[in-house]
């Protein structure tokens, strides 16, 4: 498992605003969006591309673009869906497939309550959309399905970790399959309640509302 941690001033500027408990929920959202996109550039850095022969107004030249099958993306339901547009700016051609995870707050396990998903995932470059990796149960039970289902390159794109969480997800995945996680901060710790400390409170919530 890779860990790759983006440091940059436009991240760490939207991230200081996604925390502030002020920040209203549109703002919120758009500011996911432009956050993602940041992310999705370092998280695509290894996507596959192969070689083309373009011509343009001048001449005939070799040029790469994006290889098939087409990568695939997967926001986790529903704090993930946040995520998508942001990600699906930079690869339109990309297949979405949909992942509905909650947790139980008394266990924090995950419960999985949809999917829609290709059944054969082999050879597919699949992008995991979760904005915060807190106990890793969500993240880890996403990437066993995907595994499970034959993939072997897997990205997760998340907005912040906590150090117990990656550590889990380390120990659950270990080395099955090449999953790298970029995320933008690595927080502090988890509180009693599996909340991220500092973090930026519950992503679903702050984008979408609290639904009981
Ligand atoms: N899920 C959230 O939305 N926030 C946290 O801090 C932890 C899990």
């Amino acid at each position: 498992m890779r860990i790759q941690v983006i440091d940059h001033p436009l991240v760490s500027h939207k991230l200081s605003l996604l925390r502030d408990e002020k920040t209203p929920s549109p703002v919120f959202r758009q500011l996911v969006d432009e956050l993602v996109t940041l992310l999705a550039y370092e998280a695509t850095r290894d996507v596959a591309t192969c070689e083309v022969e373009v011509t343009t107004p001048l001449t005939t030249t070799k040029a790469r673009k994006l290889a098939l099958p087409q990568p695939i993306v997967v926001p986790i339901l529903r704090a993930g869906l946040g995520m998508l547009e942001g990600m699906a700016k930079l690869l339109p051609s990309a297949e979405i497939g949909f992942l509905g995870m909650k947790r139980d707050e008394q266990t924090l396990e995950a419960i999985t309550y949809a999917n829609r998903l290709p059944e054969d995932l082999s050879g597919r470059q699949c992008y995991v959309l979760d904005p915060m990796l807190a106990t890793g149960h969500t993240l880890i039970a996403s990437v066993d399905y995907l595994l499970e289902r034959g993939a072997r390159d897997v990205t997760c794109v998340c907005i912040i970790a906590a150090p117990e969480g990656l550590e889990n997800f380390q120990e659950a995945i270990g080395n099955r399959a090449d999953v790298k996680i970029v995320v933008a901060a690595v927080d502090d710790h988890l509180n009693e309640n599996g909340y991220i400390v500092p973090g930026l409170g519950d992503a679903g919530d702050r984008l979408y509302g609290v639904i009981d």
